[in-house]
């Protein structure tokens, strides 16, 4: 019988992580109303919100009401405010924390261009209209995790920093896995990145990508190095399809992919573990703007379109999200981030209220 019911613990964080997750949750909301889906939601504090009332960025009640939950809804984490705290203190690791906890060893960041943006883009209108990319980052190893790391003092009584790139067979093989298995149901293009010509941790991961390839014969894999690749994401955009690779260069890749598209507020993304998922925009919490109702929440919206997708296997009310989306950009809503002249400039409520209005159209 199809699930009817689930637990989403929500995580506003920090910096603009309050006001769109406001608007994203008007859209989940809506959703489970129409479709008599009943929604258990838990908000906790994570971040330098939880380090302010906790005195750390992950409290136990809040990695408990995450670890209880068929899917976790997050904001953004961190601010200059907490920024010399001690490495352990910091909001980030409460990102972290959750990923490890949680194992939430793939990230997906689906990177698509909407015809309505095409001029907020830096990259000229031909370079990117129609991409549609899905980048698969390995999301639990890599520098992010490994050991030896820190820094030291050395016998010369000077300092040294360590941290240490490490993936193990098992680790490679499974977000390969992941990732043949999206580009089967895409183009069947694969793409693995990585850096074999200098690290032979990466070089194992090219090998044993390879090796997962023989089982996908219907999948073309290609290879890439990090560096070429971060150049061909602006020179050619359009040839990529599905991209697999590191923690670090997916972080990496992912952010200048983000740009194609004209903002970074407007990409999502789900980390998706055995039984567990996450999701959250792939901005962060933008302190510089919080507050003013000016951050745009489409980037957190969509990422419920990924939840409704993923999580709560109602891929048509996802579509819908995504529709609503692209009818707000059609009507010519902006943000100030994807603002252009001519264009009617909107606050967070705003947008968020005008694709809840689309939508709402839309189910009935
Ligand atoms: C991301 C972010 C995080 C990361 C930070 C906030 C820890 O940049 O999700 O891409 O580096 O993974
Ligand atoms: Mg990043």
């Amino acid at each position: 019988m199809e699930k009817k019911s689930f637990n989403i613990a929500v995580f506003a964080g920090d910096g603009v992580g309050t006001e769109i997750m406001q608007e994203s949750l008007k859209i989940l909301k809506l959703i489970a109303e129409k479709t008599k889906v009943r929604l258990v939601l838990s908000a906790g504090y994570i971040g330098g919100a939880a380090y302010d009332r906790f005195g750390e960025p992950l409290p136990g009640q809040s990695l408990e009401m995450a670890l209880q939950s068929d899917a976790v809804l997050l904001g953004a984490v961190g601010g200059p405010k907490w920024e010399a705290l001690e490495y352990k203190f910091r909001p980030e690791r409460a990102l972290l924390g959750l990923r490890e906890k949680l194992g939430l060893y793939a990230n997906l960041r689906p990177v698509v261009v909407f015809e309505e943006l095409l001029d907020a883009s830096p990259l000229k209108k031909e370079v990117v209209r129609g991409i549609d990319i899905m980048i698969v980052r390995e999301l639990t190893g890599d520098v992010y995790f490994g050991q030896p790391r820190g820094v030291t003092i050395e016998k010369n009584g000077k300092r040294k920093g360590t941290n240490t790139m490490v993936y193990t067979e098992e680790e490679i093989s499974r977000i390969a896995v992941c990732a043949f298995e999206i580009a089967r149901k895409r183009k069947k293009n694969l793409l693995s990145v990585d850096k074999a010509n200098v690290l032979e941790c990466t070089e194992l991961w090219r090998n044993v990508v390879s090796e997962i390839g023989c089982a996908y014969p219907d999948v073309t894999l290609k290879h890439m190095y990090v560096d070429n690749c971060a150049m061909q994401l602006i020179r050619n955009p359009a040839q990529f399809d599905v991209i697999v690779t590191t923690n670090l260069f997916g972080d990496i890749l992912s952010d200048e992919a983000a740009m194609l598209t004209g903002s970074i507020g407007m990409l999502p993304s789900a980390s998706m573990g055995k039984d567990k998922a996450l999701y959250e925009p792939i901005h962060g919490s933008a302190p510089d703007i919080a507050g003013k109702n000016i951050a745009n929440p489409l980037a957190t919206i969509l990422s419920v379109a990924l939840l409704l997708r993923y999580t709560m296997a109602m891929p048509q009310e996802a579509e819908l999200v995504e529709k609503a989306v692209a009818e707000v950009l059609k009507d010519g809503y902006r943000t100030q981030d994807i603002f252009q002249e001519g264009k009617l400039l909107v606050g967070t409520a705003e947008m968020g209220d005008q694709t809840l209005k689309k939508l709402t159209g839309l189910l009935n």
